[in-house]
């Protein structure tokens, strides 16, 4: 059954800063595709107006596209128009209704802080807004279990559960849904792909610069809540997840919900946490915060498939690249018959799959030096992607929630199986350790790695 296309968008936290960053090139893109033809209505309290707003738009369209053109930019313009109030106000949302005028199945894009998501959908309902109309609900969703139910209960009293859009902007990226096909458009794989084979694996994601002026956000979230829980989990849920058993996306969901429920909940020496020397200085942070800016952790999927095998992820600000990968380490042989290539810090074999800032799939292996001798040398078998036409994942997502399709986006059982895993560490864990802004951390992160395992640095460019 075809969805129905929705006939207005509504974006709440139009003057913030996510609007900013990526709401407005989004739309810009999705004008210059052809995949926008419907009003766009912003909704903040800031007091602006709409020719703010527009200001605001031409000047975000403008830093994030450089050669953007000034038709596509007025007719995005022209599609514009916003409602300013408070979301606590009635009269906000009756002034919104009006501006929707006989608009049917509206999309209401809340992005703003999860604090506010009930009060706007309650706002929405009271003016039967809600009918007929999807809504698409930015990360975090919910601080832990009880508040992501409480906010499910609340979104399902005004929306039944296919009028719900989760977001997660990886899972719009190029680069994510790669690993969903990589992973079961090939056999090769498979044979290999589990607890006999795979010794343990690494999901780095890491960011040179800091909390850049999103201090008071932060401080609610923290590196768990902010992109381990969420981005990072979503990751790892795509390499253990099992096949999905039909096509398509509900399939794709239950297989991946399958993996958060096999996750062991994490317990107190499961995490490091650390905070980069400076974070206390930063404008709306608590100067005794204990927010943690980095996160690793060391956590298990308790499946048939991946008993025993630690997965290890981390995340943090202030690091020294920006740079996303995974590490998967394959079992050394099962006897040395060279002395060279089984030492005890060789990981012979590894699949490597760099996500940012380009897309990089390598394998590891040894292969002789050529000579009388029996001894060899790490290469890689690389693939490059290019994507020269990669579209942005706001543009993708935002498209697809007009459109009613709901493949790349999180169900409420997913998003409540995932908060489960972290639960217990929420509030109970050891105090956030400073690091220096531009290290790795701090060095306990090392205590989490079994066995000879060491992290692995990213490599941002091959030999
Ligand atoms: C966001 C986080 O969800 O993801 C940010 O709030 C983080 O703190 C960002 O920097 C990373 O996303 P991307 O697409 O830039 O890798």
């Amino acid at each position: 059954m075809n969805a129905v296309q929705s006939d207005a968008l509504v974006f709440f936290g139009a003057t913030g800063d996510l609007a900013k960053k990526q709401i407005f090139p989004a739309l810009y893109g999705m004008v210059e595709h052809n995949e926008l033809h419907v009003p766009v209505i912003g909704v903040a309290f800031s007091q602006w107006s709409l020719t703010d707003l527009k200001k605001r738009a031409v000047e975000s369209v403008k830093a994030a596209r450089p050669d953007a053109d000034k038709a596509t930019l007025d007719t995005l313009l022209s599609l514009l128009s916003y409602v300013d109030g408070d979301y606590a106000n009635p009269s906000t949302f009756t002034a919104l209704k009006k501006a929707l005028g006989d608009a049917q199945h509206p999309t209401h894009y809340l992005a703003i802080p999860p604090s506010m998501f009930g009060t706007v959908v309650q706002g929405l309902k009271a003016v039967k807004l809600t009918k007929g109309a999807r809504v698409v609900v930015e990360k975090p969703f919910g601080r832990d279990l009880a508040s992501a139910q409480a906010l499910n209960r609340v979104i399902s009293r005004a929306f039944p559960e296919e009028a719900v859009f989760r977001i997660d902007h990886y899972l719009g990226k190029e680069e994510i849904m790669n690993l969903l096909y990589f992973r079961f458009a090939n056999s090769f794989l498979e044979p290999v792909w589990n607890r006999n084979y795979i010794e343990s694996v690494q999901i780095t994601a890491a960011e040179a610069f800091g909390v850049e002026g999103r201090g008071a956000f932060y401080e609610s979230a923290g590196a768990l809540r902010d992109v381990l829980e969420n981005h990072l989990f979503q990751i790892l849920a795509l390499l253990a997840m099992e096949a999905p058993a039909y096509r398509g996306y509900a399939a794709v969901q239950q297989a991946k919900t399958a993996v958060f429920k096999a996750m062991r909940p994490l317990t107190k020496d499961d995490i490091v946490r650390g905070q980069f020397e400076g974070y206390r200085d930063e404008a709306g942070v608590d100067p005794t915060s204990d927010v943690e800016t980095f996160a690793a952790v060391r956590v298990f999927v308790d499946s048939w498939r991946w008993a025993d095998v630690p997965f290890y992820l981390r995340a943090g600000k202030e690091l020294p690249m920006t740079a996303h990968e995974i590490f998967v380490s394959f079992k050394r042989p099962p006897q040395a018959l060279f002395e060279d290539a089984v030492s005890r810090h060789h990981h012979p074999n590894y699949l490597r799959i760099r996500l940012q800032p380009d897309s990089v799939i390598a394998l590891g292996a040894r292969v002789k030096t050529p000579g009388e001798e029996f001894v060899g040398d790490k290469k890689e078998l690389v693939v490059r992607t290019e994507h020269p036409a990669e579209r942005p994942p706001y543009e993708r997502l935002l498209t697809d929630a007009l459109a009613g399709d709901r493949a790349l986006y999180s169900s409420e059982e997913s998003v409540e199986a995932a908060w489960t895993v972290v639960e217990p560490v929420l509030e109970d864990h050891h105090r956030a350790i400073p690091y220096v802004a531009g290290t790795w951390g701090p060095e306990e992160a090392n205590d989490l790695l079994l066995g000879d395992d060491t992290w692995r640095v990213p490599t941002l460019k091959e030999n």
